[in-house]
This record gives structure tokens, C-alpha cells and sequence, in this order.
């Protein structure tokens, strides 16, 4: 770790943190995040939501947004309902949460079995918009209807980059406050500024 000279800074090596060090230093980072609260279905129908955080628009042409899933669960030896779901089926609905649901997404992180869906666990209400895709949650302002477009998959990634194409898009029409993720807390967005 160098000082810089004429700067209050120092310059790291990546490699030689550790990787909590490094999920922690761009995590920090890198804010604010969006998250997308993405809902898939089980091949055995059981509806699944989790937000995600490595999350954000990629291209407009296609229209495509990535999605960066882990592997596997947390202390669970099998893969993410999420990144199962996704290969399986497909088809993802991704919600776009408001300041006033970080609650209920900081639920839906929590780590569940296969078998159990967390809207259902949680008392989360889900609206279906159109029979061939997952619901959205009941509530939000803006949501996408989106189909597995391909993924980055390589041995070395625990986390793998998903891309979905946005088929339909969902909009109140209405301005809303945006939740996004803060290092490990979550905060909204501040007024926009623009010049008159
Ligand atoms: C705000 C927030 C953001 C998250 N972002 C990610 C992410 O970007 N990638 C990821 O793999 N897990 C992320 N997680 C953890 C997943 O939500 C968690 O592993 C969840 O259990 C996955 O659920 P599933 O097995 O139902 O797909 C995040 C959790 C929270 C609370």
C-alpha cells in the first residue's frame, strides 16, 4: 500500500484484499445502486422474489438491464432460486422498489428453501400482468417483463452477469422515490438537479 504523494490517498493492490475486503470496498463504492426485485417461477409453480443489487441497464438496442447472480445460497449447497429459475424457465419480472418497501426487500434476501416462496412467506401481494411471465409486486411504479437474453458464465465467477431482454414494461405513469442500496444499509436518491 503506497502513499501517493500530494494526495490524501493510497493506492491497493486488489488482489491482495480478501474478497469480503473487496465486495466491501465496492460496495461502498459504488452507490447509489438500483435494485431489482426480480420474481421468477419455479418449474413446480412456487413464485420467488429476491433483490438484487449488481444490477443495472446495459443497452437499449436490444433493451437489455444485467443482473448478477451468486451461484449458490448462502450456507446452502445448492443454486440461488433466482439462477435456477432464470436457466429453467426463462422469464423474470424485475419490480422496481420504493423507499417505503425497504422492509419488505430487505426480507426477500433472507435464505429459503426451494420449496418456499418468499410473497407467500412474507405476505408480500403479487399482481400477474400477463400469463406467460412471473407477477410483480403490488405497489411498485415501474416494473419489466424480461426474458433470459444469455449469461457470462465462466468457472472462475462465483457471481454470474445474467442478461435479460425487456419485453414489456409496466409504469404507473407517476413519480416515485427510488430505494437504492447504500454499502449495506439502503437510502433514497436526493432531488434531481438540472439546470433551469
Ligand atoms: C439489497 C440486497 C441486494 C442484494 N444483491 C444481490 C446481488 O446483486 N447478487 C446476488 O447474488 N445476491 C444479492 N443479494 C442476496 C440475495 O437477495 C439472496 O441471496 C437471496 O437469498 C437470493 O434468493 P433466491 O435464492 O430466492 O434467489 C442481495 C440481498 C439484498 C438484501
Amino acid at each position: 500500500m503506497a502513499k501517493i504523494e500530494q494526495l490524501e490517498g493510497e493506492l491497493i493492490q486488489f488482489d491482495s484484499l480478501s474478497p469480503s475486503e473487496r465486495y466491501r470496498a465496492m460496495v461502498e463504492s459504488i452507490v447509489p445502486r438500483p435494485i431489482g426485485w426480480i420474481s421468477t417461477l419455479s418449474p413446480e409453480g412456487v413464485i420467488n422474489l429476491a433483490p438484487f443489487s449488481y444490477f443495472s441497464g446495459v443497452g437499449s438496442r436490444p433493451p437489455l438491464v444485467m443482473v448478477s447472480i451468486g451461484r449458490r445460497k448462502k450456507g446452502v449447497d445448492e443454486p440461488k432460486d433466482t439462477y435456477r429459475n432464470l436457466l429453467e424457465t426463462g422469464k423474470g419480472a424485475i419490480s422496481i422498489p420504493t423507499l417505503s418497501q425497504w422492509r419488505e426487500v430487505d426480507k426477500t434476501g433472507a435464505v429459503l428453501p426451494s420449496s418456499e416462496g418468499e410473497p407467500e412467506k412474507f405476505g408480500i401481494e403479487m399482481i400477474r400482468l400477463h400469463p406467460d411471465y412471473p407477477p410483480i409486486v403490488k405497489g411498485v411504479h415501474r416494473a419489466f417483463l424480461v426474458s433470459l437474453y444469455g449469461t457470462f458464465d465462466r468457472e472462475e465467477l462465483a457471481t454470474i452477469p445474467f442478461f435479460l431482454k425487456i419485453d414489456h414494461f409496466y409504469t404507473t405513469g407517476k413519480e416515485f422515490q427510488p430505494l437504492a442500496r447504500l454499502g449495506s444499509g439502503y437510502g433514497g436518491v436526493s432531488p434531481i438537479l438540472e439546470e433551469e
